[in-house]
């Protein structure tokens, strides 16, 4: 199977009609897709708010390790539809798990992408969600790592 640079060239070659993409984690490889897409990057870490063209909604994670639901749903309410959801953060250990439990905040009806599903607990996440949704999950080799699509 063809190896991809990242998923972030994967996106162009793959999806058609997308112009907007909400990702939850920001970094590098937001600034690959900048150019092409209007992005909203949901961040926990300030000190990677508004490094790249993206729309950055500022939400420290809580106790859970996930984005604190309160500030996350009030954000998410001023943005526009998006045709793209990228799962990509919040970083470290079992912290993107809080994902499966504020489904509600989320445009379910779209394609999502999950990064880093080499990663033992981030599959188990991918999985847990294509069960949640109803999705279909293929998973993709990148150069260092995996990442899956959900339709
Ligand atoms: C895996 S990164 C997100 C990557 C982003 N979606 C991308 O592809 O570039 C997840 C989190 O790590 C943090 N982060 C971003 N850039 C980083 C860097 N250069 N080094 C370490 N952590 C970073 C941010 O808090 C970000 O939300």
């Amino acid at each position: 199977m063809k190896k991809h640079q990242s998923f972030h060239t994967f996106i162009s070659e793959y999806f058609e009609g997308i112009d907007t993409i909400l990702e939850l984690g920001s970094g590098e490889g937001t600034r690959i897709l900048t150019p092409n897409y209007t992005m909203y990057s949901v961040e926990e870490d300030i000190k990677f708010v508004g490094l790249t063209d993206s729309n950055y909604l500022y939400v420290p994670t809580d106790k859970t390790g996930w984005y604190d639901r309160v500030i996350l749903k009030r954000l998410l309410s001023t943005i526009p539809a998006y045709q793209l959801m990228i799962v990509d953060g919040p970083k470290g250990g079992r912290n993107r798990t809080g994902l499966l439990k504020n489904l509600d905040l989320f445009d379910l009806t779209i394609p999502w992408l999950f990064d880093e599903v080499n990663r033992p607990v981030d599959l188990e996440t991918a999985t847990n969600f294509s069960v949640l949704t109803n999705k279909h999950m293929m998973v993709f080799n990148s150069v260092d790592k995996q990442f899956a699509i959900l339709l």
